[in-house]
C-alpha cells in the first residue's frame, strides 16, 4: 500500500513538471484568402458559410452520369453556391515549453488539399480534405540557449478546386488541430488498438496493444477502466524491441456497449523509464461489444441480430457549415434517436473525431465511409485525382485514427464507384478490403453499390464482407440468388424528397423524372414553372429511388435484408435534386429533417416504425387553407397504431386500418377524400387488440398574432463553445400555430451570448445564415445562439420587420 502512494507520488509530480505528453488543442488562429488581410478566428472554422449564396460560385455545367443523365446541362446549387472555391491561409504562434522532445500536429480534417508550414518551412501535405492526419514537426522544436521556450509558427495553405465535389464540402480549418508534445520515448497515438476478442456469458476478453516510439529500455502497463470505476492493470509489461506492449484483460461481468447501453471503457497506456518515472501515458476510450454478419443471424451486435435503421448524413451542420461544433453533433444524434434511429453511414467520407465520441457515448451505430469516387471521376476535379497515389495512405489514417470507437461497426470503401462492373474494380475491392482488415480484424467492410447487374457481373459485389446496394430494391431478390453471403444491406436508401410545411395537390404518388431532362417523363415545361418546393405528403421520390415504405417492406418480408441507410437523417448543402437545374435552389430535400434539424412530416413516418418504445401520432397536412374549402384534402396519420378515425369538426371521415398488401397502406393511415373545411382534424389511434395509444389534432389558424421563441435544450455552458438552438414560430391570438406564415424577422442578443446563425429550412432561400435576419419559412426557423465564456444571462429578442407580430423574448441562463 505504501509502495502504492509512492508511486502516485512520484507519477503526480513527474506530471506537474510537464514531462509526460501534452495535447494542446490550437483555437485561435488568423485567416486570410489572399496572404495580405488577415481575420482573427477560432477554429473550427468555415471561412464559405457566410456567403453570399451566388450561382456562379462552382457554377457546374455537367451531366450526373450517376443518376443517368448523358447531356451537360447547367446545375447551378450542385455544391451550395457558397463561396468555398480557391486559397485560404491560417495562422498561429505556439510558444513550447521545455522539455518535450517530440512534437506533431494532428489535423482532424482540413478543406482542401493542406500544406504545412512551421516557421516558413513545409513540413506536411495531405490530399483529402476529408481525413485526418498527423505531421511530425520534432525537427523545428530547435529553442534559443537563452530561452526556456521555443517559438512556432505554423501557417496552412488550404486550396478548394472547382467541380471537386457532388455536395458542398465546406472550406478551411473545419475540424480541430492539436499540437502533440512529447519525450523521446513515446507512445504512438495511433497505435493503441483496444478490441473484444469475445463475449462469452459473464466474462469478456479484450486485448490491448500499442507501440512506443524510441523505445528505451522501461517498461509499460496497460489499465482498463470500466464505467462503474473498476481498474484492472496489467502489471509491468515489457517493451518489445520493436516498441510494442500488450495485455490481455478477463472482464468478468463486462457493461456492453451498444445503442441502448453506450457503455464507456478507458484504455490508459503509460510507459516507464527507471522506477516508474512516467514518460507517456495515452487514455482512449472504447467500448466492450462484438460485431458479426453472416447468412443464418444476418447483423448481430453483441449476438443478437438487429436490422439496422440508419440513415447517411453529410458532414456540413446546415447553417454552420463544414465547421464542426459539438452541441450540434449532439443535436443531430438526439434527435435521431428520439426517432428510433440507431445507425448513421458518414456519406461518402472520413468522419471527425467528436462525431464518433458523439455516438460512442449516446449510443448510435457508425458506417465510417471513405471515398466517393476511386479512378474514375464522378466530378472533374475530385478525389480521382488522387485515388491511386493516396487511397491506401487514407484507408490506413482512418481505420488507425478511429479503430477504437465502439460505435463504428463497420467500414466502407466507397460509395456508387463508377468502376463496379470491372475486373480491375474487383481488385481494388478486395485490396482496400484487405487493408482495412489487416489494420483492424474485427469489423466488416462494406460500400454502396448502384449498379446491382455490373457489380454481380463483375464480382465486385460477391468481393465484399457487406453487399451494399443503393436503392432498386426491387433487384434485391436477384442480387440475393447471386451473393454467396447470403444476405444484403440496403446501404443507402428512399431518397425520398420534401420540404417542410409544403403540401401539393392534387395528391399524386409520383417520381420527379419530369424534372429530370433525361427521363422519357421529362417535361421542360415543368422547371418554368417550378416553385424549387417538393410535397410533404412524403409520396414524391427520384427516378432511381423510392418511398421508405418500399424499404421496409423488404426489410419485413426478407429476413436477408440486414437494415438500410435512409438518404438522407438531414438536408445539406448541395445537391437539390430534382431541382439541379432550378435557381435558387441550393440545398438538398432528401433529409427527414430540413437544413435547420426541424423534423418534416417523414420524421415521424420513420418514428412510427422505428421507435419501438415509445408511440407515435402525427396527423398532416396542416389545417389552415383558406382557398380550399370545399376541396378534396388528404389526410395522412403516421402511426404504430393499426387503426384509427378521423374526424372533421367531430364528425367521423371513418376508421382506416393499416393494409398490407397496399403500397401505402401498409405503414400509413391514409383518408383520401377528405374534404376541407375550416376547424379542426382529430385522429385516434389504435393498436391491434383496439386499446386506444393516443390522438392527434390540427386546427385551423387565424391571423399570425404573436411570435414564439423556445429553446430546445435547458442547460447551456459558458465556454464559448456551446451552442442554444432556439425554433422560433408564431401563432394567432388563441396559441395556434400559423404554419403559413412567412414573414421577415430580426434577431437581437444581449448579455452573455452572440447571434451565430439563423437558418429556415427553405432550399430555395439566399438569405445569408450569418446575419441576424430571415424570413420565416412556413411558420418555422431556428436562431443559434453562442454562449460567451461569462456565465450569466442572454436575452433574443425576435421582431418581425413590419412591425405587425407581438415579439418574442426569450431569456436564457448560461452555466
Ligand atoms: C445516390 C448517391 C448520393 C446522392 C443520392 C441522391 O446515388 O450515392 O450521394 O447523390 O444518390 O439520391
Amino acid at each position: 500500500m505504501k509502495l502504492k502512494l509512492l508511486f502516485a507520488a512520484v507519477l503526480m509530480s513527474m506530471a506537474m513538471q510537464g514531462q509526460v505528453r501534452r495535447e494542446i488543442n490550437l483555437e485561435t488562429w488568423e485567416f486570410s484568402r489572399d496572404g495580405q488581410t488577415w481575420a482573427a478566428v477560432n477554429i473550427p472554422h468555415d471561412w464559405a458559410i457566410a456567403g453570399p449564396f451566388d450561382k456562379r460560385w462552382d457554377l457546374q455545367r455537367v451531366a450526373i452520369t450517376q443518376n443517368g443523365e448523358t447531356e451537360a446541362t447547367e446545375k447551378s446549387g450542385r455544391s451550395g453556391a457558397l463561396p468555398w472555391i480557391g486559397e485560404g491561409w491560417y495562422r498561429t504562434t505556439v510558444e513550447v515549453p521545455q522539455g518535450y522532445q517530440c512534437a506533431q500536429l494532428v489535423f482532424d480534417g482540413a478543406m482542401a488539399e493542406p500544406r504545412v508550414y512551421v516557421n516558413g518551412q513545409e513540413a506536411g501535405y495531405w490530399a483529402y480534405g476529408y481525413n485526418a492526419f498527423r505531421v511530425d514537426i520534432t525537427p523545428f522544436l530547435t529553442r534559443q540557449p537563452t530561452s526556456l521556450t521555443s517559438e512556432l509558427d505554423i501557417s496552412v495553405h488550404l486550396q478548394n478546386q472547382e467541380e471537386s465535389s457532388r455536395w458542398y464540402p465546406g472550406a478551411g480549418l473545419y475540424r480541430p488541430v492539436t499540437l502533440v508534445l512529447m519525450q523521446k520515448a513515446h507512445i504512438d497515438d495511433w497505435s493503441v488498438f483496444a478490441r473484444t476478442m469475445s463475449i462469452d456469458g459473464e466474462q469478456a476478453v479484450v486485448e490491448v496493444e500499442a507501440r512506443v516510439v524510441n523505445p528505451s529500455k522501461g517498461t509499460a502497463q496497460i489499465f482498463l477502466k470500466g464505467p462503474d470505476g473498476r481498474t484492472a492493470s496489467s502489471g509491468d509489461t515489457r517493451i518489445e524491441a520493436d516498441g510494442k506492449v500488450y495485455a490481455k484483460f478477463a472482464v468478468k461481468n463486462p457493461q456492453l456497449w451498444s445503442p441502448e447501453t453506450p457503455n464507456l471503457y478507458q484504455v490508459k497506456v503509460e510507459v516507464y523509464q527507471g522506477h516508474h518515472e512516467v514518460l507517456d501515458s495515452k487514455t482512449i476510450k472504447t467500448g466492450i461489444r462484438t460485431v458479426r454478419v453472416d447468412r443464418e443471424h444476418g447483423f448481430q451486435l453483441n449476438g443478437v441480430t438487429r436490422k439496422l435503421k440508419g440513415v447517411c448524413l453529410h458532414h456540413d451542420l446546415g447553417p454552420l457549415g463544414a465547421a464542426i461544433n459539438r452541441t450540434a453533433l449532439i443535436r443531430q444524434i438526439r434527435m435521431l434517436k428520439e426517432m428510433g434511429c440507431d445507425a448513421i453511414r458518414t456519406a461518402h467520407n472520413m468522419p471527425s473525431t467528436w462525431q464518433m465520441e458523439v455516438c460512442d457515448s449516446m449510443g448510435m451505430m457508425v458506417m465510417a465511409e471513405s471515398f466517393d469516387m476511386w479512378l474514375y471521376p464522378k466530378c472533374k476535379n475530385g478525389y480521382a485525382r488522387f485515388f491511386r497515389d493516396w487511397a491506401q495512405k487514407d484507408i490506413t489514417n482512418l481505420v488507425l485514427n478511429h479503430r477504437n470507437h465502439p460505435s463504428i461497426v463497420m467500414w466502407s470503401i466507397g460509395n456508387e464507384i463508377p468502376e463496379q462492373w470491372s475486373e480491375e474494380g474487383r481488385q481494388i475491392s478486395i485490396q482496400l478490403q484487405g487493408l482495412c482488415h489487416a489494420l483492424d480484424p474485427t469489423r466488416p467492410v462494406t460500400q454502396g453499390m448502384d449498379r446491382a447487374e455490373d457489380a454481380l457481373k463483375s464480382g465486385f459485389a460477391q468481393a465484399m464482407d457487406v453487399p451494399g446496394f443503393n436503392y432498386r430494391v426491387h433487384k434485391y431478390e436477384n442480387n440475393l440468388r447471386q451473393l454467396p453471403q447470403g444476405f444484403l444491406l440496403g446501404s443507402e436508401t428512399a431518397s425520398t424528397v420534401s420540404s417542410r410545411g409544403v403540401y401539393k395537390f392534387p395528391v399524386t404518388p409520383t417520381d420527379n423524372s419530369q424534372f429530370a431532362s433525361y427521363s422519357p417523363n421529362y417535361d421542360p415545361r415543368a422547371l418554368l414553372t417550378a416553385d424549387g418546393q417538393c410535397s410533404s405528403y412524403d409520396v414524391e421520390w427520384c427516378p432511381w429511388s423510392n418511398l421508405p415504405d418500399d424499404d421496409w417492406r423488404w426489410q419485413d418480408d426478407y429476413p436477408w435484408v440486414i437494415g438500410e441507410f435512409v438518404w438522407t437523417g438531414y438536408d445539406y448543402l448541395g445537391e437539390p435534386t430534382p431541382y439541379d437545374e432550378y435557381w435558387p435552389s441550393r440545398s438538398s430535400y432528401f433529409g427527414i429533417m430540413d437544413l435547420a434539424g426541424l423534423p418534416k412530416d417523414r420524421y415521424w413516418l420513420y418514428r412510427s416504425k422505428w421507435n419501438t418504445s415509445e408511440h407515435t401520432v402525427h396527423l398532416l397536412p396542416h389545417w389552415t387553407w383558406p382557398n380550399r374549402k370545399g376541396e378534396v384534402t388528404p389526410v395522412y396519420c403516421y402511426t404504430d397504431g393499426v387503426e384509427g378515425e378521423l374526424f372533421v369538426n367531430g364528425k367521423s371521415q371513418g376508421r382506416v386500418r393499416k393494409n398490407p398488401s397496399e403500397r401505402l397502406d401498409r405503414y400509413r393511415l391514409r383518408w383520401n377524400n377528405v374534404k376541407y373545411e375550416p376547424g379542426e382534424i382529430r385522429v385516434v389511434c389504435y393498436d391491434d387488440k383496439g386499446n386506444k395509444i393516443g390522438d392527434d389534432v390540427r386546427r385551423t389558424a387565424g391571423k399570425a398574432y404573436a411570435l414564439r421563441a423556445e429553446a430546445e435544450t435547458d442547460s447551456h455552458q459558458a465556454d464559448g463553445e456551446d451552442l442554444i438552438f432556439v425554433r422560433v414560430s408564431v401563432t394567432d391570438r388563441q396559441g395556434v400555430d400559423v404554419p403559413t406564415c412567412q414573414d421577415a424577422l430580426t434577431f437581437q442578443v444581449s448579455g452573455e451570448a452572440r447571434f451565430e446563425a439563423v437558418c429556415n429550412g427553405d432550399a430555395t432561400s439566399l438569405e445569408s445564415f450569418r446575419q441576424p435576419r430571415m424570413k420565416l419559412f412556413n411558420g418555422q426557423l431556428v436562431v443559434v445562439l453562442r454562449p460567451t465564456t461569462t456565465a450569466g444571462t442572454a436575452t433574443l429578442t425576435v421582431r418581425d420587420q413590419r412591425g405587425h407580430l407581438k415579439s418574442a423574448v426569450l431569456t436564457i441562463a448560461t452555466h
